[in-house]
């Protein structure tokens, strides 16, 4: 059911952990599932995406979405970044079963969640970007978030 991509990113996942001092960090959860994901951007001066990192508390397709994601946007600008939708991800994965392809939503949220932390930290505005509506502040966490 899942392509020999899915399985390797789900088996070795890419750029699992967190960024210290982060430019950007977006947490998203799934409201079909509960499943909650982080994801942290160093972005330099030039707006280039110099490292990601994520944290996921989910399923395996939310797990090989993200680590995809991640390689995708690494070494991006920001406006290439805000291109990159599930559906490239899924696509770049050689596909999702169906009823997988909200999972891989997740990422492109937490994406865009980091990014508009981002924008609002330095004062700027995203093009296309909008207020992430499932994005999960500090604090509001339960103790069940820590993985
Ligand atoms: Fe929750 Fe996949 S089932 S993210």
């Amino acid at each position: 059911m899942y392509s020999e991509k899915v399985m390797d990113h789900f088996q070795n996942p890419r750029n699992v952990g967190e960024i210290e001092n982060a430019s950007g960090v977006g947490t998203v959860g799934n409201a079909k599932c509960g499943d909650i994901m982080r994801i942290y951007l160093d972005i330099d001066e030039n707006q280039i995406i110099r490292d990601v990192k994520f944290k996921t508390f989910g399923c395996g397709a939310a797990v090989a979405t993200s680590s995809m994601a991640t390689e995708l946007v690494k070494g991006k600008n920001i406006q290439e970044a805000m291109k990159i939708t599930n559906k490239a991800v899924a696509e770049a994965l050689d596909g999702l079963p169906p009823v997988k392809m909200h999972c891989s939503l997740l990422a492109e949220e937490a994406i865009h969640a980091a990014l508009w932390d981002y924008a609002q930290k330095h004062n700027i505005t995203i093009e296309g970007l909008q207020k992430p509506k499932s994005d999960i502040h500090e604090g509001e966490e339960t103790e069940e978030e820590e993985y």
